[in-house]
């Protein structure tokens, strides 16, 4: 198995700052610090080649024009046909910085190649959803930061998943944090190989 983890996966914020820790207690693991684009001298040899790209609450925070001219064209040029592109996007799905929210999942989308209304009703279904989990007051107490409750009050935040398989056969927008898989999510997943049998991975 290969995979290329570069974060702790604890939400710090700043990427890994235990690297060289990362390094001497995961030998198994191979570990590129590097952003991820299609001329990566590391990957030079390994074009097509990996079953899943995936990321966690990263993609919303990188500027548009690295999305546009090196994550996703580097997604598209390293996953084998059929693999998998899966990325979970955090966002504010009501209250302040919610069109900013929007606006981005819907570039996220569509440089997946999601088409817009699979998004809107991925959305719809989560404001149906009782499952939908979103961020906790505690959460919120603890984001604002000394801020005043009456300058940056309770939001709804919650994370969307933008899944999809190139050359596009299938696409889905859903939902993350739901205890269940949707129709799409359990049809997109059912011809995947679970996460832990992936040969190849690259984590964002
Ligand atoms: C909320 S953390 C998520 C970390 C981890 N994936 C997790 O689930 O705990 C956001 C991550 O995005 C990374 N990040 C922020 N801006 C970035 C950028 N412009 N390019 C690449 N990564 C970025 C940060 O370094 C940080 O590790």
């Amino acid at each position: 198995m290969t995979l290329f983890k570069v974060d702790p996966y604890d939400g710090t914020g700043n990427g890994p700052t235990e690297y060289k820790i990362f390094v001497k207690n995961f030998p198994e693991v191979r570990l590129i610090r590097q952003f991820l684009r299609p001329d990566m001298e590391e990957l030079s040899k390994e074009k097509e080649s990996f079953d899943a790209i995936y990321s966690i609450s990263v993609l919303e925070h990188v500027p548009l024009s690295a999305l546009e001219e090196d994550v996703f064209p580097a997604i598209k040029m390293y996953l084998r046909p059929q693999g998998l592109s899966i990325h979970a996007i955090d966002m504010v799905r009501k209250g302040i910085g919610d069109k900013e929210s929007l606006s981005m999942l819907l570039k996220i989308a569509e440089l997946s190649e999601i088409p817009e209304v699979d998004v809107m009703q991925g959305l719809e279904q989560m404001d149906d959803d009782v499952e939908t989990y979103y961020l906790s007051a505690e959460g919120h107490n603890l984001w604002r930061n000394g801020i005043l409750y009456e300058k940056f009050p309770m939001r709804k935040c919650t994370s969307m998943q933008v899944c999809a398989r190139y050359p596009l056969t299938s696409v889905y927008a859903q939902p993350s944090l739901n205890s269940h898989l949707s129709n799409k999510a359990s049809e997109f997943f059912a011809t995947a190989p679970s996460a832990n049998q992936f040969n190849r991975s690259i984590n964002l």
